[in-house]
């Protein structure tokens, strides 16, 4: 097990991974109490959410438009996200809500105390200054994956600062497996080497919606799906992931879940500036850091 606790020289080593692949990988940074405490709150959540009326706004007629907006204001809000292939072609689930749900996001770090208190503990403080180098590191968002058994679909390839885009490019992706995470349910594929060419694209607003610019064409972006290595990694295991490089997931065809919690770090202020037409925004209560 890689150590990641204090030593300066574990953290020049995999500073040089992170440098040269474009990620690196450390076992052991999340403990099994944590992740229990985190899980238990993911079901507290859910329960909440269950008793709640927001679920109707999946399965009405007016789905584009309403899905849209509750995303579109989620950057600073728990919301719940549903798999694709989790409704009936009537909009009924095909099985229970806790087995349908995609992801919550895009702010539980802010706005829940537990993943508050795990997002900002002290060795990932460490890890963003004295690994990555971050100097004024804001939180800016959070994501807690099911990848649920059997309905968890596929996340196609692309790059984080597509979405999180800074000036110069800065996000990092912070990825803890809560569950093994292994071809069999889903883990992480990744082309080592692929951060050093920057980004295809952005994820912007435009008007009441979200585009890609340049728009995504028809063939296939990274064509040698050869490259593309697993990272398969027991629970517990924090992989960090630069924001240009390339990456992605199969679907979850297993009987076993897949879960994983993503925290999005990007340089703030003066070091880089975030723009007003990324699709995230949070204009009534900014990103903070640790
Ligand atoms: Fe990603």
């Amino acid at each position: 097990m890689i150590g990641w606790k204090n030593h300066h020289k574990q953290f020049q080593e995999l500073k040089k991974q992170f440098d040269e692949n474009g990620y690196a990988v450390l076992p052991g940074f999340v403990t099994p109490e944590e992740v229990a405490t985190l899980k238990g709150r993911i079901e507290h959540l859910i329960k909440e959410f269950e008793a709640t009326e927001e679920f109707t706004i999946f399965s009405t007629k007016e789905q584009p438009t309403k899905t849209n907006k509750y995303f579109l204001d989620s950057g600073d809000k728990i919301r719940f996200f549903f798999e694709e292939n989790a409704f009936t072609a009537e909009g009924e689930l095909k099985q229970e809500k806790k087995l349908s749900i995609n992801k919550i996001a895009h702010a539980l770090h802010d706005e829940d105390p537990e993943f508050s208190k795990f997002s900002r503990k002290t060795e990932m403080e460490k890890v963003a200054r004295e690994l990555i180098g971050f100097q004024n590191p804001l939180l800016i968002q959070s994501m807690y994956i099911f990848k649920q058994p059997r309905i968890g679909g596929e996340v196609s390839p692309h790059q984080d600062s597509t979405f999180l885009y800074t000036e110069p490019l800065s996000c990092v992706a912070f990825w803890f497996a809560f569950e093994e995470a292994t071809r069999d349910n889903g883990c992480l594929w990744v082309i080592p080497g692929s951060h050093k060419h920057g980004i295809k694209r952005r994820f912007v607003r435009e008007g009441d919606g979200v585009t890609f610019k340049p728009p995504k064409g028809d063939d296939p972006e990274w064509a040698d799906a050869t490259q593309f290595v697993p990272v398969e990694v027991p629970a517990g295991t924090l992989v960090l992931m630069h924001g240009s490089l390339v990456h992605m997931s199969y679907e979850n065809k297993s009987d076993q879940s897949r879960q994983a919690y993503t925290l999005h770090i990007v340089e703030g202020p003066p070091h880089a500036t975030y723009p007003a037409d990324n699709w995230l925004q949070r204009p009534s209560n900014p990103p903070r850091g640790f």
